[in-house]
């Protein structure tokens, strides 16, 4: 293993700020502008902020840590990684499992996120041709409809999404990732804040502020709780080492505490902002209700814009912010695998990851078929929980409801009581509370919550 003055076989981030952009853009993705305004809506609004915001900080980000130091120290793929770490402390080297699980699930996750990013793909066009111009609620719905009936055109926005995936991923880390996430990330803070605005000028934001932050406590029962400590996971990009092989492409001199705190904080503003961008378009538009799901980003959204002043422009605006942020994650998802097959086979980058995208692309027509011709098929129609669930909502609720959280648990208990410990304070160079807080965090907080969500998921508690 090579020590952690050294670079990687894979180059390294210009600097730390290009880190912050690229681990920001794993982290700002479909979790943030779609899965969260509605979670916490449906939560009890403020109280569900505050419970996400507490898990964040107190399970997240120490997971974070961990993975960036682990990542940084082995300089490698998470599975080279933990073999190597495991080797030098003396730990079992069946711990490279870990980092295969994490290999694992970024590939079935990337599968099903380059679908919905290829509708965001499909709408940023629509948006742009004017299509929501006047839309009754009805049409909107009927043209989601159309996309999802249609296997060919599902077929092909997943296809150019994967082929821009690959393009990136092939360049290397410097001329592909780094060069993407420097033009993505400033383009999509400036998209963020101009459909702030823009809401704050059109909407309703009186409303939506109060729908977003006051705490209704009685709304969030265990089940939101837990579901906050889901999410906290999945916004955050963790337990499947793509922070790790991020945190491998690290300059020696950057400090990872505050550069984690910096992600942590963007990726929760982030988040907050897209709500806000949101709802007071929603709350405006006449008869609709801010309902869950797909629909309230590829459906009600369309109308709400079509019957707003400059609609047409801001809702282009919307969707391709959208399109950023999947495609910032979706180069994260098969970094890892890449830079594995890159180190064991010696294979080139264009390659490596050509045939990964290859096996994902074909994984993600079980997706795409999950909303037409196999929306009632049910492959695992004999197991209880899982038995109404066709190909998508198995794969989605596997990886976040499971897979991550078991990655996450296993980064935890390595970091926190398998690496060796002077390693750890060498690579994290910090204040001696700050190491002994942090590393409490990763050995006792976040393992025993993370077990918490587990054993919620899989109905145990
Ligand atoms: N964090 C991304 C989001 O919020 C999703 C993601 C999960 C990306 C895991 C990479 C790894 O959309």
């Amino acid at each position: 293993m090579r020590g952690n003055q050294t670079q990687g076989i894979h180059g390294e981030w210009s600097n730390a700020l290009v880190f912050v952009l690229a681990a920001v853009g794993s982290a700002v993705g479909l979790g943030n502008i779609w899965k969260f305004p509605y979670m916490a809506g449906e939560n009890g609004g403020g109280a569900f902020v505050l419970v996400y915001l507490l898990c964040i900080a107190v399970i997240g980000l120490p997971i974070l840590v961990a993975e960036i130091t682990l990542g940084r120290r082995a300089r490698c793929s998470p599975i080279h990684a933990f073999r190597n770490l495991a080797a030098q402390s003396g730990a079992s080297p069946g711990w490279r499992y870990i980092g295969w699980l994490g290999v694992f699930t970024g590939f079935v996750i990337l599968s099903f996120y380059s679908v919905v990013g290829g509708w965001a793909i499909a709408y940023t066009l629509r948006a742009g041709q004017g299509l929501f111009s006047g839309i009754a609620a009805d049409e909107a719905g009927a043209l989601f409809g159309g996309l999802l009936g249609s296997p060919p055109e599902m077929i092909a926005w997943h296809t150019l999404f994967m082929a821009a995936i690959l393009v990136i991923v092939a360049r290397g880390v410097h001329s592909g990732l780094e060069r993407a996430v420097t033009f993505l990330m400033p383009a999509l803070f400036v998209l963020l804040a101009m459909l702030v605005g823009y809401a704050m000028a059109i909407g309703d934001f009186d409303r939506a502020v109060t729908f977003l932050f006051r705490p209704d406590w009685s709304a969030l029962n265990a089940e939101g709780v837990l579901q906050a400590l889901g999410h906290a996971f999945f916004t955050l990009s963790l337990g499947i080492g793509c922070m790790l092989t991020y945190g491998a492409y690290l300059p020696a001199r950057a400090s990872i505490l505050g550069t984690a705190v910096v992600i942590g904080i963007t990726d929760t503003v982030v988040a907050l902002f897209a709500g806000l961008a949101i709802f007071p378009v929603v709350f405006v538009a006449p008869g609709v209700e801010a309902g869950a799901g797909p629909g309230l980003l590829f459906q009600t959204l369309p109308y709400a814009f079509g019957q707003m002043p400059a609609g047409h422009l801001f809702g282009f605006l919307f969707f391709l912010l959208v399109t950023f942020a999947a495609v910032t994650s979706g180069i994260s998802l098969v970094e890892p695998a890449t830079a594995y097959l890159v180190e064991r086979r010696g294979w080139g980058r264009w390659r490596a990851c050509g045939l990964l995208c290859l096996g994902i692309w074909l994984l993600g027509l079980g997706t795409v078929f999950s909303f037409n011709r196999w929306a009632d098929f049910t492959p695992l129609a004999f197991v209880g929980a899982l038995a109404d669930r066709n190909v998508f909502e198995l794969l989605d609720g596997l990886t976040s409801g499971l897979l991550l959280p078991i990655g996450g648990f296993g980064i935890a208990i390595f970091a926190g009581w398998f690496a060796a410990r002077e390693v750890l304070a060498e690579e994290l160079r910090t204040g001696s509370w700050r190491f002994v807080v942090w590393r409490w965090a990763v050995r006792v907080v976040s393992p025993v919550a993370v077990a918490l969500i587990l054993l919620h998921g899989l109905g145990v508690i």
